[in-house]
């Protein structure tokens, strides 16, 4: 293998028009590899720190450039990414900053693959992984912290449970998308959209439900393969310190975890994420302990891709599924040890994007590398179709 012989950071725009960090790592065998940093809206209160660009960008240059360059190989994943914990000094990335973390990690990375000339999600995974691919999530409804005046709930999620492909899913997903909007505009409902390419309508949860059910129906029928519906609360964002506060009414944490039954039931739903806020663990162990076995309660502002936080969780049975955000640990060795605890213990890892997105495709390669079950990377927009167009390419050339 070959020693990182430079590594290149600079501000590139992300999918909101806001700067977010890029990396190149050059191997002296002539490699280059790319990461870019993504970045969240409805952030959890644990997440690893994402610095300005601009001060992260100084700062990893300062600390973390000169512990890399020469001194680490470019395939020593867990090297580069001792590294840059070393250099950073602190347990949340606060110094360099999750942003130039990650973006340096998946770099790194990608260098590597180049350098021994084979697929990234080959080298992440190695030649016993990467036969499955994961069935995405496609965001096709949403409000929340991703758009004004829509919707309380972030986002309705159609899952393709049935599908035989992972590229008739992915444009199963886009077909949902297209007939949501279809619907809309037979009920004269002005649709903008949100962050992550979701219609962002100005109606209830209840409208929203309706219509994405309607959607998934019509598509299912014509495609002849199981959808169902999921959602992402993000309930960290209704929650003001004692109630879940909705549009219409306010609910108490009991009352949250009733609501969710209801709407499991009702819609059958196989799919929810972040039900309660941040901190409730408890309120997460109430609602698996009823909700139905193939139901997954997923964790993400709870757990941030954190292995501390998720032991919590695999303890007490507070939910069966875990979100995995690289950037929300800041490195892809912490990402993938996140990912396997899940694994070992039975939890479902759930790869996903976040709201402020870019061209850059690691994920796609992680979900394979990892074999994960699902990935939630949206539906429409270049930069969620990067993705989806980056899972396609990889089963089609496997
Ligand atoms: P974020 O939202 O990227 O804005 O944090 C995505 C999510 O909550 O899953
Ligand atoms: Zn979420």
């Amino acid at each position: 293998m070959t020693l990182i012989e430079g590594v290149a950071l600079r501000e590139v725009l992300d999918s909101r028009g806001e700067p977010t960090v890029e990396a190149e790592v050059y191997t002296e065998s002539g490699a280059i590899g790319h990461g870019i940093a993504p970045s969240g809206a409805s952030t959890g209160e644990h997440e690893a720190i994402e610095r300005p660009p601009a001060e992260a960008i100084a700062a990893a240059r300062e600390h973390a450039v000169p512990r890399l360059v020469g001194e680490v190989w470019a395939g020593d994943q867990r090297g580069v990414d001792a590294a840059l914990r070393a250099a950073d000094g602190t347990d949340n990335f606060s110094e360099i900053g999750a942003n130039s973390a990650v973006a340096i990690s998946m770099a790194a990375a990608d260098a590597a693959a180049e350098v021994l000339g084979t697929p990234l999600y080959q080298h992440l995974g190695g030649s016993f992984r990467g036969r499955n691919y994961p069935v995405p999530l496609g965001n096709v409804i949403g409000g929340g912290e991703h758009a004004a005046d829509a919707t309380d709930i972030q986002e309705f999620l159609a899952v393709p449970v049935g599908a035989p492909s992972v590229s008739e899913a992915i444009f199963a997903n886009a077909e949902i998308h297209r007939a949501v909007g279809d619907l809309f505009a037979e009920r004269d409902v002005p649709c903008g959209k949100g962050d992550e390419g979701a219609w962002a309508p100005p109606v209830s949860d209840e409208t929203a439900f309706d219509v994405a059910a309607r959607a998934v129906e019509r598509v299912a029928d014509a495609v002849g393969f199981e959808i169902r519906l999921g959602i992402d609360v993000a309930a960290t964002e209704l929650w003001d310190g004692e109630h879940y506060v909705y549009s219409d009414e306010t609910r108490t944490p009991d009352e949250q975890v009733e609501y969710m039954h209801e709407l499991i039931d009702r819609w059958d739903l196989v799919y929810v994420e972040d039900p309660l806020e941040e901190d409730d663990f408890d309120g997460f162990v109430a609602l698996t302990e009823r909700a139905p076995s193939d139901t997954l309660i997923c964790g993400d502002d709870l757990f941030v891709t954190n292995t501390e936080r998720l032991v919590r969780g695999i303890e007490i049975e507070a939910g069966n599924s875990i979100l995995i955000k690289p950037n929300q640990i800041g490195t892809l060795s912490a990402t993938v040890d996140a990912i396997d605890l899940a694994r070992e213990r039975g939890f479902a890892p759930v790869i996903s994007h976040r709201s402020g997105e870019t061209e850059d495709t690691t994920i796609a390669h992680l979900a394979v590398a990892m074999n994960a079950p699902y990935i939630k990377t949206g539906a429409v927009g270049g930069e969620r179709t990067a993705k989806l167009n980056e899972l396609i390419r990889i089963a089609d050339n496997a």
